[in-house]
Formats: structure tokens, C-alpha cells, sequence
């Protein structure tokens, strides 16, 4: 192993460089005009596999945007098949403003680097090539089978990559999974995660009169859509912050003891988070500390919410129409197609007679859980004890990456979450960055994992 940490610690500068490249691409998946972005970004991927030893690289359309695969399968057949996941697309920008230097030109500045897709998640899929660039040029060789699979359209619900998944169980058939698109618990510490949550997400479009009206000749005798839905948002959740949906916890698995004391012991400090986002106070549901409703209890978001005269100035309008988007994260074992149909239900059964109302799911995702004490899981926890020189702990994720399910359930293998960025990096924000310290430690993790993959 000695000679592959040398050459990883002697390559730092050539990695930001390059990582600075991929970076440049605006490869944003919900933007229509970014397309040949998406594209490009793609075919340099492919580009760069092939250029670190990878073999059968190819950009694989899809109904949307592109998956890029690679394998290297020589290591043999008495050696694990590793599938590595993550994703090439990145969030959109907006508000550009805010943003200290342009998203797509990566700049240093202190121990991080600023860049849409730093975090999450090109500057984590970067890790794995060079830590198996890293193998292949030292050893000529990697320890284990590795199929690299990256996709395009993580960001906008992942619509292709089930279908792709289904027709490809063969090429991506492997003993593991290894998905690198989350957070370590902090900047002291390395973690690895054993559940996400899984999301639904609804849209509601509230039609009142056939056109805007004045708001003095009409106010007080017709329904304001902006009114109504915000009513109908509000009665969504109770003063303890429970969400009121008839059946929305049925299937809610209760934390057990151990799970519960183990959060407990991890370093939280609700002032100091609080601190950091500069709030006076946190909010949640009541009975459950901050990590127990981050990670074991599900929500109801409004995301976005628009309607009537947003401008500057006043406007005297009772418009025509309101609608927001909502989102709830779930946990095991709720379902996001029941949920929805509850959604539904609730909407319907609270919308006023005066308006009409339509409710429709965006996309959605289940949420996962998995037992921490595989052999996988082990030889990760190793791995992240020797790239960071630091014991690990286990968490869970708010976050979402629903392809984990279908991942697992098409290809029969268990994931294994190993995550790179820090929940402070902006992901999804301005500002995005990513800490090149955990950057250097997570190639030297992923480099040893491959290693400790190979004994288990
Ligand atoms: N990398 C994130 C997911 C994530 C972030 C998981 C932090 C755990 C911790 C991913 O790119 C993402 O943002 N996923 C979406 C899923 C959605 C588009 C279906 C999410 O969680 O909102
Ligand atoms: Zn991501």
C-alpha cells in the first residue's frame, strides 16, 4: 500500500487541477439548454476513465441524459465485483449573486474548493478515479473487480437509470455497491451511513376565478387561491410540528434503543448548529432531538410556493391562481406511492368548495436502511480509520439517493454509503464547496478500501 499513498500524496496539485476541469462543466440536468453541457461532461468522463486504465468506457444514452460506465475486471474471479455509483450532473446555480466566485470556475480559497458539483457529487466520483488511477499506475493492477457506474440525471430523480439498470442487470451484476454521494458527520469526523431517507414530492395548483380580478370590486366575496392554498398548507402540520395526514406515520419504524443512544453519543450541539445557520431557535417535531427528526423521522416541506404580484411595488390583485410544490422526506417503512395517495386524499378533503384544486407527485423515492455490520461495512470502517487516522462512527442520512433501492433490488447486492462532503458544504446552494483535506483522505480511503474489499 506504501507506494500508492506516496504516489497519492505526491499528486495532490495534478488532482485539483484536473478536478477543476470536470468542475467546469455546467452539466445541470434540469436545465434544458444545458444539454450539450451534460453531454460534454459526460464524454470527457468517459475520456478520463480510459485514461486512467479503465476498460470498455462508454457514454450509454438514455430516454435523457447520459450514463457513463466503465469496468476493469482482471483482478479475478476469486475477487469481489465492486460497483461504484455516483453522479456527473450538478444543481442549478440560482441565485448566481450570491455566489462569491463562478460556480464553473473552481477556485481555492482556504482548505476548500468552491464549485457547483464540488460536494455533491463530481469531486466525490473523482475520488474513486484517482484512488483506482493511483492502483492502476503503481500496481498495474487493482485489488478488486470495479465497475464504475455514473450518471446524469441523479439530480432531477434519476428517471432513466431504473430502466437502464433493468436492461443491463448483467454488465452491472457485482457482489457490492458502493455509492459516494453523502456526508462524513463532521470535519472531525469520518462516518459511515447506513440509511437515507426517501422522499415524495407533490405539486398543488389551486384555480379560483376564470381571470385576475381587482382586488377592491371582488375582495371579500370570492376565494383568493393564495389564501386557500396557504390555509390548506397550514392545517398539513399541528403546533408540535406532527404532520396531520390521516395514515402519514402508519408504517413509521420507531427508533430503537440502541439506534437512539447510539445518536445521542454522537457530538451534536443544537446551539452551535443553530449558531451556524444563524437562527434564534430550531424547530421540529416536539420528543425527538435535532439528529433523531434529521435522520429518523419523516417531514412535510413547502419547497416552493407562487402565485398573484410578485414584483416591486404594490399590485391591488385577487389573482386566479396559486401552487406550490411540497415535499415530504419518509423513512422506513413508509411507501412514497401510499403517501402520495394520502397527499391526495388530505388535499382534497381540506380544499374549500371555492376553488379547484389539482394535486399531482413529482418524483419520488423509498426511503433505505441497511445492517451495519456487514463484512462491506467493515472493511470501510478500516479504510476510513486509515485514510483519515481517525475511528469512525456509523450515521444515518437525511438526504435521499432513491437509485440505492433499485440498485439493490435489481442487482442483488447490498451498498455500502460512503460519503466525502460535509453537511455544511452548500450542496444544492451557493457557495458549494468542498474540503480538499477530506478530498486527499477520501482518495487514500478509497485506494485502501479497494484493498480491505479484496480480503473480505
Ligand atoms: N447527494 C445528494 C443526497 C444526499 C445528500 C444524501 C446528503 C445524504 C446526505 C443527492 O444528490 C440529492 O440531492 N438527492 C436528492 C434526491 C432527489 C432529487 C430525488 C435529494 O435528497 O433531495
Ligand atoms: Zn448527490
Amino acid at each position: 500500500m506504501s507506494n500508492i499513498t506516496d504516489f497519492i500524496k505526491n499528486n495532490n496539485d495534478r488532482y485539483l487541477k484536473e478536478l477543476k476541469h470536470f468542475l467546469s462543466y455546467p452539466s445541470i440536468s434540469t436545465n434544458p439548454e444545458n444539454k450539450k453541457d451534460v453531454l460534454e461532461c459526460a464524454e470527457y468522463l468517459k475520456k478520463h476513465m480510459e485514461s486512467i486504465g479503465m476498460q470498455n468506457a462508454k457514454v450509454y444514452p438514455t430516454k435523457g441524459h447520459p450514463v457513463v460506465y466503465s469496468d476493469w475486471l482482471n483482478a479475478g474471479a476469486d475477487k469481489p465485483t465492486v460497483l461504484i455509483y455516483g453522479h456527473y450532473d450538478v444543481q442549478p446555480v440560482d441565485p448566481l449573486e450570491l455566489w462569491t466566485s463562478p460556480p464553473f470556475e473552481a477556485e481555492v480559497r482556504g482548505e476548500n474548493l468552491y464549485a457547483r458539483g464540488s460536494a455533491d457529487d463530481k469531486g466525490q466520483v473523482f475520488i474513486h478515479l484517482k484512488a483506482i488511477e493511483a492502483h492502476l499506475s503503481q500496481n498495474k493492477s487493482l485489488p478488486v473487480n470495479i465497475k464504475l457506474l455514473i450518471e446524469g440525471e441523479e439530480e432531477i430523480g434519476s428517471m432513466n437509470l431504473g430502466q437502464f439498470i433493468k436492461d443491463n442487470v448483467e454488465l452491472l451484476k457485482c457482489d457490492v455497491i458502493v455509492v459516494s454521494d453523502t456526508s462524513m458527520f463532521s470535519k472531525e469526523l469520518p462516518a459511515l451511513g447506513y440509511a437515507l431517507r426517501g422522499l415524495c414530492y407533490m405539486q398543488v395548483d389551486v384555480t379560483g376565478p376564470n381571470r385576475d380580478l381587482h382586488s377592491g370590486q371582488y375582495g371579500g366575496a370570492v376565494e383568493n387561491p393564495i389564501n386557500a392554498l396557504a390555509e390548506m398548507i397550514a392545517k398539513m402540520k399541528d403546533a408540535d410540528g406532527r404532520i396531520l395526514i390521516d395514515g402519514f406515520y402508519d408504517d413509521v419504524a420507531p427508533l430503537s434503543k440502541e439506534e437512539k443512544d447510539n445518536f445521542a453519543k454522537l457530538p451534536f450541539d443544537d446551539k452551535e448548529y443553530a449558531a451556524g445557520l444563524e437562527v434564534d431557535a430550531l424547530a421540529g417535531e416536539k420528543g425527538y432531538t435535532t439528529l433523531e427528526r434529521l435522520w429518523s423521522r419523516p417531514t412535510l416541506d413547502c419547497n416552493g410556493i407562487w402565485g398573484g404580484f410578485t414584483g416591486e411595488g404594490a399590485k391591488t390583485v385577487l389573482p386566479s391562481k396559486a401552487s406550490a410544490k411540497i415535499s415530504m422526506r419518509l423513512v422506513p417503512n413508509q411507501d412514497p406511492d401510499k403517501i402520495e395517495k394520502l397527499f391526495v386524499d388530505f388535499v382534497k378533503k381540506v380544499a374549500p368548495k371555492s376553488i379547484k384544486t389539482e394535486v399531482y407527485g413529482q418524483h419520488h423515492g423509498k426511503p433505505w436502511i441497511s445492517p451495519i455490520d456487514s463484512k462491506w461495512n467493515k472493511a470501510a470502517m478500516k479504510a476510513l480509520k486509515a485514510g483519515f487516522g481517525k475511528e469512525p462512527v456509523f450515521m444515518r442520512e437525511g438526504g435521499s439517493i432513491p437509485i440505492v433501492f433499485t440498485l439493490e433490488e435489481y442487482l442483488k447486492a447490498p451498498t455500502v454509503l460512503l460519503g466525502f462532503g460535509l453537511p455544511d458544504e452548500n450542496a444544492h446552494s451557493p457557495d458549494e464547496h468542498l474540503n480538499m483535506n477530506n478530498f486527499y483522505n477520501g482518495i487514500l480511503t478509497s485506494a485502501d478500501f479497494y484493498e480491505e474489499l479484496a480480503k473480505a
